[in-house]
């Protein structure tokens, strides 16, 4: 087996630390913003059960998978691929990674972005300055687009100046559970409301019907987008995992929170998208697409924060957006720590240096972004919905087939022990070398071929 060069690394606090910091990077917009538009612009309840089905059966081995190469190779997915193979293709698949990276995160902070717009449209209301409520809520308006991001962009870039922070630790263990919180506390006071009903019923009572293969790989892209897959993310934050850890247990725990928060999200916003259109919004055109498309939860979040009216609104409203600000920006940040930890250990670049350029890159595509938001669902189909499983593809078969299961079992054992006599592996094994890639494979291909058929 090759041998692997280590360049020196910053570790994770605690044990805790890396999963808050795992969870902190899969806890983000895709859970509140992502999975609820998804889900209303996929039958609902239907995509809320193969969502789940593909999370279990392939997102969590993934992430194993994940997490044991970055610790292995203390590297980035670039790195890691070329420190266990000899191959190239396995480079020009890291390479995608990054590329994935970069592009995600160009479009992530206008989403983010507007968590910032909206934070101050909540003030604003309350203010009883309409004018500037309505400007700030313009999602079209490209300046405050572009003024926003960069705003978002900055602020990650400089968590990114000094390295794997504490500082992600803190937000995750303080902010996270806050936001439960209120999305649980929001998910009683909508389900009073009038029109409500209708939209738990769509959210929990599945149309077995409505599966197609179009659902299957929204499904499937929302998985891994959710969970941080199929990019490296987790590569390299397990790169900078200490030996001691149980890997399967804390890719457990990351899996359990993201899917517990997205799963809240959704009680939350497929509800209020259904009372509000009890209240003459139109969330739907006549072909049953979202009128509003990625603009979706900030049509109708603010909308229930209006309607709940004075300082409980305006305390609800402007907290709610603070905090997906938060859980955004501990996600933005895994996003640039690829591309960045790829200059650094591939070319030596300083970490600043590093952070500084890429992160000027990505604003730059962001800002073109900003002035054309129907990129985004272009984008994001191509980078997330097939770009993700395309690299969660790439990595089972490269830990199978090319570092070797029996290597990875090697790598599991630390912090692990009694894996030789513990179920979890044959299973795991199975899952990476046949059901997983199998699978992807199949979705990926199926769709693909119905598009340009
Ligand atoms: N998982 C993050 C979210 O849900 C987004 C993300 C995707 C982060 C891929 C890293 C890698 O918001």
């Amino acid at each position: 087996m090759a041998t692997i060069e280590h360049t020196p690394r910053g570790n994770w606090n605690t044990k805790l630390g890396f999963i808050l910091a795992a969870a902190g990077s899969a806890v983000g917009l895709g859970n509140i913003w992502r999975f609820p538009t998804v889900m209303a612009d996929n039958g609902g309840a239907a995509f809320l059960f193969i969502y789940a089905l593909l999370v279990l059966i392939i997102g969590y081995p993934v992430m194993v998978a994940e997490m044991s190469i970055g610790r292995r190779t203390e590297k980035n997915p670039v790195g890691a691929f070329k420190a266990l193979t000899k191959n190239k293709l396995f480079i020009v698949a890291g390479f995608w990674c990054v590329l994935c990276g970069i592009v995600i995160l160009s479009y992530y902070v206008i989403i983010a972005g507007w968590t910032i717009s909206y934070f101050f449209e909540q003030i604003f209301h309350y203010a009883g300055w309409q004018e500037w409520a309505g400007w700030v809520a313009d999602t079209d308006n490209g300046w405050l687009n572009a003024g926003v991001a960069i705003l978002f962009m900055g602020r990650t870039i400089s968590v990114i100046l000094g390295g794997v922070s504490d500082g992600i630790e803190r937000a995750v263990k303080l902010l996270m559970p806050l936001l439960v919180v209120i999305i649980v506390v929001l998910i009683v006071y909508v389900l009073f409301q009038p029109g409500a009903g209708v939209g738990l019923k769509e959210y929990l009572v599945p149309d077995f019907s409505a599966i197609t293969p179009d659902l299957l790989l929204a499904a499937m892209g929302q998985a891994f987008f959710s969970l941080s897959l199929g990019m490296g993310a987790l590569i390299t934050y397990g790169s900078y995992l200490s030996k001691r850890e149980n890997i399967p247990e804390a890719a457990g725990y990351v899996t359990g929170f993201d899917v517990g928060i997205a799963f809240l999200a959704g009680l939350l916003v497929m509800p209020t998208i259904y009372m509000a259109q009890a209240q003459g919004l139109v969330i739907f055109d006549e072909d049953g697409n979202l009128v509003a498309g990625a603009a979706l939860i900030f049509q109708v979040l603010p909308e229930l924060f209006h309607e709940m009216g004075g300082l409980i609104g305006l305390f609800f409203g402007a907290t709610f957006f603070f905090l997906l600000s938060i859980a955004a920006l501990t996600s933005s940040i895994s996003l640039l720590e690829v591309p960045t930890s790829y200059a650094i250990d591939e070319h030596g670049i300083r970490r600043k240096s590093a952070a500084l350029i890429i992160g000027g890159i990505i604003t730059l595509i962001s800002l073109v972004i900003a002035f054309d938001t129907s990129l985004i669902d272009t984008l994001d189909f191509i980078f997330s919905d097939v770009g993700l499983p395309l690299g969660g593809f790439v990595i089972c078969i490269f830990l199978a087939y090319f570092w070797k299961t029996e290597n990875a079992r090697l790598e599991l054992r630390e912090g692990f022990a009694d894996i030789d006599s513990h179920w979890f592996w044959p299973v795991w094994k199975i899952f990476i070398q046949y059901i997983c890639p199998i699978l992807i494979g199949l979705i990926l291909v199926t769709t693909i071929w119905g598009i340009f058929r």
